[in-house]
């Protein structure tokens, strides 16, 4: 979840670090810290509090190194506190290290190194690490490369997961690199390179990357890389293009990168469905290679994922169940990874993840291949960790997405899932010929659905300001309108602090309409005209019972009193997700405005949970 970059070339490198950190800041920001070697001597600087904190202390000129690692915390073992920050370093202050990712066995190897006379500064686990390093560094003399062979040492002994930057004031000219199961690139520049967590850290100085894999160890010079796998055998890599815009991670003049996002979501949807999808056409997905033999053969598929990602599984079950008639589960990769699930070979398991590292999501998927199953990775991340681990991964090509908060990502991921909903139906030569047409068109036209919700936002500025002071809120919604209900919910909670829950309509009255009292805030969400009537009673019962109500609908809903009603245009229920969410993003981020928060970067959350 903590976000590192390193460099080394023939510029200081602490400026380039921090412009890294900053970018890189939503992947953990309760501390952050900077080593350089300057005259064969590692200097550290580190304090809990932001990257611009780091950047304004009065010592950060002082670095003038020319290779340097840097990182940004969000703090699992020890507070945030300098003690707790990182760069750490071992006892001797030869051995530098940021580290990102949870070493499991920690308490293991500190007693072994205490036994051994070292002693520790902070309540980390990643200090064990420049230790370890010191421990093989010394008993190993004799050998030529004794800094790499340290480290490979070193972290053959770490159980958990680690992306590691070190340095050594011995060998001043190198800097070496390793991961297993969090994210580490390593960008090739003009006698330069970088390292980072995350591409668009680093996305302005290099397009051209080498991705390390599980287990792999890099040994970086200024004008040389040298690759090893876990037994130090030398391996090559291809160097790969990311022909991301630059500008996709920037503010672009917008005020948080949420809003930025937000309004970004007509572009994303067009290039999430690319070629995939037109009117007249079978939907593509040649990279796929699923016949109709084995979707005839599978008796149930799984979409496990967290969060906000989880919601886009929820929101698409039901497209994937009208046109294929396969039964679809959609659960949480924490719980399904613990759970013993019941699947084999003829169960298809969708993982959907927007950076592709979450850590409960890989795993569960680790888990589905050991079971059998197929397993098909939906990512954002070009060449993320999922991707190396799914039989099949597909993109949903919605450029980088910064703010914590996720919103392009979702309407993507719907978007996507409903094509592979469609192709898969089309696959099995369904006869739903009707409803596919029509269900292509309504996809097609989204992003001037979008497009025109969001060119009128004061409605719902308004009724943010009027309830930024709630302490609750709740959100109701049936058949798809439920699934939006929840990332309604899970939106609001993140970046506002207000407490909220969803229901579906239908339960409203075995329990929770006991909440309901006077003044309380009810979101209600309708867009199925079949459900219409059944959820404009369900906002009757609270309305009755004193409730403030917001409705999101393309449905007509008669004379009743809802306090405000955003319209937004007509779809087909099957994806009016895409639609009906955009509203309450907004909502949330005006609220979380109102409140004066900051919304990108939601208080004890991180981007990636690249930890359990
Ligand atoms: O990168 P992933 O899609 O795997 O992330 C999953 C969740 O952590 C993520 O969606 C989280 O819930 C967001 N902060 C929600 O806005």
């Amino acid at each position: 979840m903590c976000g590192i970059v390193g460099y080394l070339g023939n510029k200081k490198a602490y400026p380039i670090l921090l412009d890294g950190l900053l970018k890189l800041e939503y992947r953990g920001y309760d501390s952050a810290g900077i080593s350089t070697i300057e005259n064969n001597h590692i200097s550290i600087l580190k304090d809990k509090g932001r990257v611009n904190n780091l950047a304004s202390l009065p010592d950060i000129n002082k670095l003038s190194g020319t290779i340097g690692i840097a990182h940004t915390r969000w703090a699992t073992h020890g507070k945030p506190s300098r003690e707790n920050s990182h760069p750490h370093m071992d006892n001797s202050n030869t051995f530098s290290v940021v580290h990102n990712g949870i070493i499991e066995n920690y308490q293991e190897l500190k007693n072994f190194l205490m036994s051994n006379g070292y002693h520790f500064i902070s309540d980390t686990d990643t200090e064990v690490i420049p230790n370890l390093i010191h421990y093989y560094y010394e008993i190993d003399k004799s050998n030529n490369n004794r800094f790499l062979h340290a480290v490979s040492s070193a972290i053959k002994n770490l159980k958990g997961s680690y992306a590691i930057e070190v340095i050594c004031k011995l060998h001043p000219d190198t800097m070496i690199v390793a991961r297993k199961d969090s994210p580490l690139v390593i960008g090739k520049g003009n006698h330069e390179n970088f390292v980072c967590s995350d591409i668009p850290a680093i996305l302005s100085y290099t397009k051209s990357f080498y991705l390390l894999n599980d287990g792999d160890i890099a040994e970086l010079f200024v004008d040389n890389i040298n690759f090893y796998n876990d037994s130090l055998e030398p391996i090559s890599k291809e160097l790969k293009n990311i022909d991301w815009d630059t500008s996709a991670a920037e503010k672009d003049g917008y005020d948080d990168y949420m809003l930025k996002e937000i309004h970004e979501q007509p572009k994303a949807i067009r290039e999430t469905m690319g070629s995939r999808l037109k009117a007249n056409e079978p939907c593509n997905f040649d990279d796929l290679s699923l016949t109709e033999e084995y979707l005839k053969s599978i008796n149930k598929i799984y979409i496990v994922a967290c969060g906000t990602a989880m919601h886009a599984g929820l929101a698409t079950k039901p497209i994937f169940e009208k046109l294929c008639n396969i039964p679809v589960f959609v659960d949480i990769a924490s719980e399904f990874r613990y759970r013993n699930p019941i699947i084999d070979k003829n169960t298809l398991c969708i993982f959907i993840s927007q950076s592709g590292e979450t850590a409960d999501t890989i795993a569960a998927l680790k888990l589905s291949k050991a079971m059998k199953a197929k397993t098909l990775a939906i990512t954002n991340v070009i060449a993320s960790s999922i991707t190396r681990e799914a039989d099949y991964t597909i993109y949903t090509h919605a450029g980088p997405e910064i703010a914590v908060a996720s919103t392009k990502a979702y309407t993507s991921q719907v978007t996507l899932l409903s094509i592979l909903a469609i192709y898969f139906a089309e696959t099995l030569k369904v006869d739903k010929e009707e409803i596919i047409f029509s269900l292509k068109n309504d996809i097609l036209q989204l992003p001037q659905k979008i497009e025109s919700i969001l060119k009128n936002v004061n409605t719902i500025k308004e009724f943010a300001h009027q309830i930024c002071t709630e302490h609750d809120i709740f959100f109701l919604g049936r058949g798809t309108d439920y699934s939006v209900a929840m990332e309604g919910s899970l939106k609001l909670k993140e970046i506002s602090y207000i407490h909220s829950e969803a229901y579906a309509g239908g339960e409203l009255k075995h329990g929770p309409i006991a909440l309901i009292e006077n003044g309380i805030t009810v979101i209600g969400i309708i867009t199925d005209a079949n459900l219409v009537e059944k959820s404009i009673s369900n906002i009757q019962e609270v309305i009755t019972r004193g409730a403030k109500t917001f409705i999101v609908t393309n449905q007509d809903l008669g004379n009743h009193t809802f306090n405000e009603v955003v319209r937004i245009p007509d779809i087909n229920p099957l994806i009016s997700p895409v639609l009906s969410i955009i509203p309450l993003q907004l909502l949330s981020y005006y609220i979380s405005k109102a409140k004066e928060l900051d919304v990108d970067k939601p208080r004890n959350l991180a981007k990636s949970v690249t930890v359990e």
